[in-house]
């Protein structure tokens, strides 16, 4: 036998053995995963490969491909709500942090007595890093990450700012001044040393920095909460230059952003791998809310966009990929909402729910992971008493159609509020739910197949979402019975909310002295 071939069976021998442990064991204790979630900011339904856009995301299609693809995955339709529905597995109407999103000025944050996934995975014994956008509020030293379960952050506190510069602008009101200043921070200290760095490079850096040093016994959690692709839409020229055949020129320079933004997984995947952490990583990848179509975003053929409980603002490009999933390759048509991570995450974590208030999420887990039908039959997307719509889309009042009479309705919930909720297929949207068309991707703009018929006093609809996932068919006149049931559980729900918290601006918030957004109370 020549002499190469004596390693080689050593090594097949070898391979058996391991195989036959694992196998003959599989019960065995496993140290608990390694878990990465990365959290893209405004990537619209639309902006995927793996759903037909024009826009190329090799990496996350393969990624996704060789895990679960989550396609009936739900989010809020903004930051701040989405941010905190996955650090607290709590809807916002038990928060208090139901409308809009926390404004820099704003003496608010998610409430200091809930306690966050970072914290109950800390106390399981992880390593916790946040890389990127907070978003939870600052207005105090107690509320940033750092005091909230996190062992380092690097990042921005507000909701958006200059992909290169660092800086945020805010109108202070009361003091009749538009205030530009840095919001970057390494731990609690301001990071001025930053300027004309990409933020999606600054921040992937430090994310592959945080696992190269990772000592792989302790299990990691990374949180990387990147910029991309929010507004402003900037983007170094290179990633733009492939996408010359996109005429839109706003739909361009994002489809440059999301490329970046693609490559930025693969770089944190490959980190992954050269430590050793891949083959007991869990890496989620979402979106924080739908695709905000005045600024490059679509979430074509889904309705609506950022800001509205249609389908376009609340259902999310996801997906989970990890060699520990059993089930590989495949999509999942299951209900899973954003609030559902932090049980999921914990269990997984071998940690414990038991100090948390009550959880919204569910564990889902064995939906992911085996194909189970998911725990999650119920979904309360939002009941925000206060809603008005910033950036209202025009005439969606032409071809007034017969309106079905509903004053029996405003008995059982005040329908004139903006509330939406999944039950099993049905969905049941009040009010205003926000800009009500269907937007194209600018290649295939075609006005007459766009704008939404219903007359403007329209305030409630029913649809069918397994069947009718671009809300086109209103089946509340056919199914009155299912309204009537859907709208006592909406007036269950708002009976046992919380107050909306909203407060006024604080002048105090004013970072002329310091040179940067932070805490200042
Ligand atoms: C606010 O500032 C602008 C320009 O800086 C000035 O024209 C305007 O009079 C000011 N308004 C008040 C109420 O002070
Ligand atoms: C990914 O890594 C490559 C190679 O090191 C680097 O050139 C690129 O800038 C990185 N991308 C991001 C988004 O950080
Ligand atoms: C993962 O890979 C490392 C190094 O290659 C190895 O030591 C470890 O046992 C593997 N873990 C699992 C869960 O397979
Ligand atoms: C959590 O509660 C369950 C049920 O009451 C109990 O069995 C378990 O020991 C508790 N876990 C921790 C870590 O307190
Ligand atoms: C119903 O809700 C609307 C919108 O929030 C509000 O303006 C109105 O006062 C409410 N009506 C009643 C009777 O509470
Ligand atoms: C609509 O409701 C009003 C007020 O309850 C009632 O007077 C009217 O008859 C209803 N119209 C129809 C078409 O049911
Ligand atoms: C737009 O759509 C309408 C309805 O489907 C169709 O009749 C029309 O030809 C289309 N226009 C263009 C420019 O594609």
């Amino acid at each position: 036998m020549p002499t190469w071939c004596v390693p080689w069976l050593l090594q097949v021998l070898l391979l058996l053995l391991g195989l036959r442990f694992s196998l003959g064991a599989p019960q065995q204790q496993r140290p608990p995963p390694h878990l990465v979630f990365v959290l893209a900011d405004d990537l619209g339904w639309q902006d995927v490969g793996w759903h037909g856009s024009q826009i190329r995301t090799p990496v996350l299609d393969a990624l996704s491909a060789a895990g679960v693809r989550l396609e009936r995955y739900y989010i809020q339709p903004l930051c701040t709500p989405s941010r905190s529905q996955l650090l607290t597995g709590r809807y916002q109407i038990h928060t208090g942090l139901q409308h809009e999103i926390i404004w820099p000025c704003q003496p608010s944050c998610v409430p200091l007595d809930e306690k966050l996934l970072p914290e109950l995975l800390k106390e399981a014994g992880y390593v916790t890093h946040m890389v990127g956008k907070w978003h939870l509020g600052m207005y105090r030293n107690e509320c940033l990450p750092t005091r909230r379960g996190f062992d380092t952050y690097f990042g921005y506190l507000l909701g958006s700012e200059d992909y290169y510069s660092h800086e945020h602008c805010v109108p202070i009101v009361s003091k009749n001044v538009t205030r530009c200043a840095l919001d970057l921070r390494d731990g609690e200290k301001i990071a001025d040393g930053f300027k004309n760095m990409y933020s999606t490079n600054v921040f992937t850096q430090r994310a592959q920095d945080l696992i190269a040093n990772h000592q792989p016994e302790k299990p990691l959690f990374l949180y990387l909460a990147l910029q991309s692709v929010h507004e402003p839409l900037q983007v170094p020229e290179k990633y733009v230059e492939p996408y010359s055949f996109i005429k839109d020129e706003k739909r361009r320079k994002y489809a440059g952003m999301v490329s970046i933004l693609d490559e930025a997984v693969g770089n944190i995947t490959e980190a992954l791998k050269t430590r050793g952490l891949w083959n007991n990583t869990v890496l989620i990848f979402s979106t924080d809310n739908g695709g905000q179509t005045l600024a490059g975003g679509n979430n074509w053929p889904l309705r609506g966009r950022k800001w509205t409980l249609w389908e376009g603002g609340v259902r999310g490009a996801g997906f989970v990929a990890s060699p520990l999933l059993k089930q590989r390759g495949v999509e999942s048509h299951e209900l899973i909402h954003i609030s559902d991570w932090l049980p999921t995450l914990v269990k997984l974590a071998g940690g414990s729910t038991n100090d948390t208030k009550p959880l919204d999420g569910f564990d889902v887990w064995k939906t992911l992971s085996e194909g189970e039908p998911s725990p999650r039959k119920e979904l309360l997307h939002n009941i925000d008493p206060i809603f008005v719509d910033p950036s209202p889309c025009a005439g969606s009042s032409h071809g007034a159609s017969p309106q079905s009479n509903y004053s029996w309705a405003d008995s059982i919930f005040n329908i004139s509020i903006h509330a939406a909720i999944r039950q099993g297929k049905w969905k049941l949207l009040t009010g205003n739910p926000g800009c009500s068309h269907w937007f194209p991707p600018p290649s295939l703009f075609n006005e007459s197949k766009t704008m939404s018929s219903d007359p403007l006093t329209k305030k409630l609809w029913l649809f069918d979402i397994v069947h009718d996932a671009e809300e086109r068919n209103d089946l509340s006149d056919q199914y009155p019975d299912i309204v009537k049931k859907l709208l006592i559980r909406l007036q269950h729900y708002y009976k046992n909310s919380v107050p909306v918290f909203y407060p006024d601006d604080d002048p105090r918030c004013d970072p002329e002295a310091t040179g940067a957004w932070g805490p200042w109370m």
